[in-house]
């Protein structure tokens, strides 16, 4: 009933090549933030593609792009695909584009191959899922998800202070955010291929990964507020220096991650940004943002934790005010067995050897699992470097990937019409766990 897919690997690379010409930094690197020239060059242009494939094409007010190939059945819940196309600063050209220029090829290979879906299937661009510009990640995919209500996407403002309404009305997406949430039911399944973005499968040579669960990620906003001053008459008995106050705070970050036990536990603080920022002036204010991960999120917790009394200590002892945010604290996300069922037998169909894996890097699938079952698809990337100019993954792995996306996607279009039991991977609206 599933004819083989037909697979058109040279455009896909082709696409993917063009795709990484919409960028604010010269080739090779990629900087594509959310509603930046580039990003809205590439909404035309992803959106050009999907036109051509003649799906139909939908938006909501994030931004989320949604295009539709309609089965048989389209009163079914659709299955679906896709992933993000925003890239951090000095990226690479593959990190979530191989899930939507592949999760198209996918959905055209079947078409070349005569398949005729019964759900719909459906590929799904998500809005900004890196967290650089608006200071949270998979914003388009917790709001699908119900775990960034509407207020709180009000609130959202970057750097400059640009709020994400302003943003998001200029891109042209005004429709209402409260209607962003998809309605229960709406998606029987989804899966996500992306390059696995560590060094597993490559050192194991093994050609794809399924992932079976996706760490829990976590964020922390740290601002602190000493005094300054010039840096040769405040003597040193007299400082309150904000920029020596993170710095101890940054190395308690990285100790309490080193020593929790465990080396599934991460913690990176990432952004560090000094007031006045001027080499003969006292630093006064310093913000931090810190990203703590791990499979187990209790660990995690424990580690946030720390950190929160870290500052305090240093704080108090310092004399520096300070103040921590909770950003996210997300649960971590489970695979679908149904979901699972379907990659591995892609996977044997086609005679490729996969690996069940979990997923230190999060993903919009972090928070679809809340929406459906879900399962995502790991490829290789070389050295397993990626947010790099040097990310790099094969054409014949990338084709490898679209081939069984597109197998999967194909079987769960005729999966049966209820879906699996179990619920999706975690509660819809999940507090924080503990905020000070
Ligand atoms: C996604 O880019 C992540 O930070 O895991
Ligand atoms: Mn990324
Ligand atoms: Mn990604």
């Amino acid at each position: 009933m599933i004819p083989k897919p037909s697979l058109d690997p040279e455009r896909l690379l082709q696409e993917l090549e063009q795709l990484a010409t919409y960028s604010d930094t010269p080739k090779p690197a990629v900087t594509r933030v959310v509603f930046s020239p580039p990003d809205l060059e590439a909404r035309a242009y992803l959106t050009r593609l999907c036109r051509e494939a003649g799906l139909s094409l939908r938006a909501d007010g994030l931004g989320n792009l949604f295009a539709r190939w309609e089965g048989t059945a389209p009163e079914l819940p659709a299955v679906a695909t896709g992933s993000h196309y925003d890239a951090v600063p000095y990226a690479g050209m593959y990190d979530g584009t191989v899930g939507v220029l592949g999760g198209l090829e996918a959905i055209r290979s079947l078409q070349r191959a005569g398949f005729q879906p019964k759900r719909s299937i459906e590929l799904i661009l998500f809005t900004a899922e890196e967290p650089t510009r608006f200071g949270i990640g998979c914003l388009g995919s917790r709001g699908l998800a119900g775990a960034l209500v509407p207020d709180s996407l009000r609130e959202l403002t970057d750097s400059e202070g640009r709020s994400l309404e302003e943003l998001r009305q200029i891109a042209g997406y005004t429709a209402d955010l409260d209607e962003v949430l998809l309605p229960e039911g709406f998606y029987h399944s989804f899966v996500e291929l992306h390059i696995e973005q560590g060094p597993t499968l490559e050192q194991e040579q093994v050609p794809i990964g399924i992932v079976t669960a996706i760490a829990a990620p976590a964020s922390l906003r740290v601002t602190l507020e000493g005094r300054g001053g010039h840096a040769g008459t405040v003597l040193m008995p007299e400082r309150r220096d904000a920029l020596c106050a993170a710095a101890e705070i940054i190395l308690g970050v990285e100790a309490f991650a080193k020593n929790s036990g465990s080396i599934n536990t991460v913690a990176t603080t990432g952004l560090c940004e000094v007031y006045p920022n001027a080499v003969n002036s006292v630093p006064s204010q310093v913000r931090l943002e810190i990203d703590v991960r791990d499979v187990d999120p209790q660990r995690r917790d424990g580690v946030i934790r720390s950190i929160i009394q870290g500052v305090e200590q240093v704080g108090t002892r310092r004399g520096i005010d300070y103040n921590v945010q909770i950003v996210n604290l997300d649960p971590p996300a489970k695979s679908g067995t149904e979901v699972l069922r379907a990659l591995a037998s892609a996977c044997g169909e086609a005679g490729v050897k996969f690996k069940p894996m979990v997923s230190r890097a999060y993903h919009d699938t972090l928070f679809m699992a809340r929406v459906c079952p879900t399962a995502m698809i790991f490829i290789p990337c070389r050295n397993g470097v990626s947010h790099r100019p040097d990310e790099y993954a094969s054409p014949e792995d990338i084709a490898r990937g679209t081939y069984i996306l597109a197998l999967a996607l194909a079987h769960l279009s005729y999966a049966e019409d209820k879906p699996s039991e179990e619920k999706p991977g975690a509660p819809k609206d999940s507090p924080p766990i503990f905020i000070d």
